[in-house]
């Protein structure tokens, strides 16, 4: 089960070692464990310019529970933020952490993790030359891009719950179903507005050209039912053709653990 699409639009990264999946022989450093990077300046210039770039393109686009997760995690915008630091509000917030991860990290590990209100986050940054693509998730993905989302109680308890039945699944089908409903709300999901549908999945947060196509209307939105998630074919190299809204967080994970108590994960 892939814990993290690639992003679409992008050729192949294949054969880049950030894209081969760890299997841990040794827990994660996780919180006041995880050191602080020497990084370069042109590094944290890399955080900077990707981080003014999102803050222009989402005030109106993203949901206001992302842009609450933001605030209150209060990311330096000027330099890569520690991820001791980000663990240590997540946990005052909801009692989850971040772990260190070395990068992609085999499915089974990953859940577990999450399973544990643990994300495994990466600590290195994209190179200059993939400000706009990266095959593999890096910090500005994890900790921009999903880390505010982990700051809301019910997203956070959903979050959990999907690692908590992914370790309970063994029907590949099943899994299947699990790994679409993963990527059509924790990466590519989105909320209800008045003002018309805002943007909480990270797989859509971490692209600009899939922020700006998502809301259009050569996408069809369709209601969130964890079934028809389940159902529907996905394409990791291209932008999004259906999407699915949720009304609100609640429903989000009522509505998941119905389907998953349904199938014996919870
Ligand atoms: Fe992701």
């Amino acid at each position: 089960m892939q814990n993290t699409p690639a992003h679409p639009e992008t050729p192949t990264g294949a054969d880049d070692p950030r894209c081969v999946p760890h299997k841990l022989t040794a827990p994660l450093p996780v919180g006041a464990e995880c050191p602080y990077p020497a990084y370069t300046a042109d590094e944290q210039d890399v955080w900077r310019t990707l981080y003014a770039r999102m803050e222009t393109l989402l005030p109106g686009r993203a949901a206001d529970e992302f842009h609450l997760g933001l605030l209150a995690l209060d990311l330096e915008k000027h330099r890569i933020p520690a991820l001791a630091d980000v663990s240590r509000k997540l946990q005052a917030a909801t009692n989850w952490q971040i772990a260190r991860t070395p990068g992609l990290l085999d499915a089974h590990d990953f859940f577990s993790y999450l399973a544990r209100r643990i994300f495994p986050c990466t600590d290195y940054i994209r190179a200059r030359h993939e400000l706009d693509y990266t095959p593999a998730p890096d910090c500005f993905h994890d900790i921009f891009g999903h880390t505010p989302m982990i700051m809301h109680p019910r997203f956070a308890n959903f979050y959990q719950k999907i690692g908590q039945a992914a370790l309970a699944c063994q029907d590949p089908a099943v899994e299947e179903g699990l790994t679409r409903i993963y990527w059509f709300t924790v990466e590519f999901g989105l909320i209800r507005n008045p003002g018309g549908p805002r943007i909480y999945g990270n797989g859509i947060i971490s692209s600009s050209g899939e922020t700006q196509h998502s809301l259009t209307d050569k996408v069809r939105k369709l209601p969130y039912r964890p079934e028809t998630l389940a159902a529907q074919a996905y394409d990791i190299w291209h932008f999004q053709e259906t999407l699915f809204v949720i009304e609100s967080f609640d429903q989000l994970e009522q509505e998941f653990v119905r389907w998953a108590r349904d199938h014996r994960l919870l």
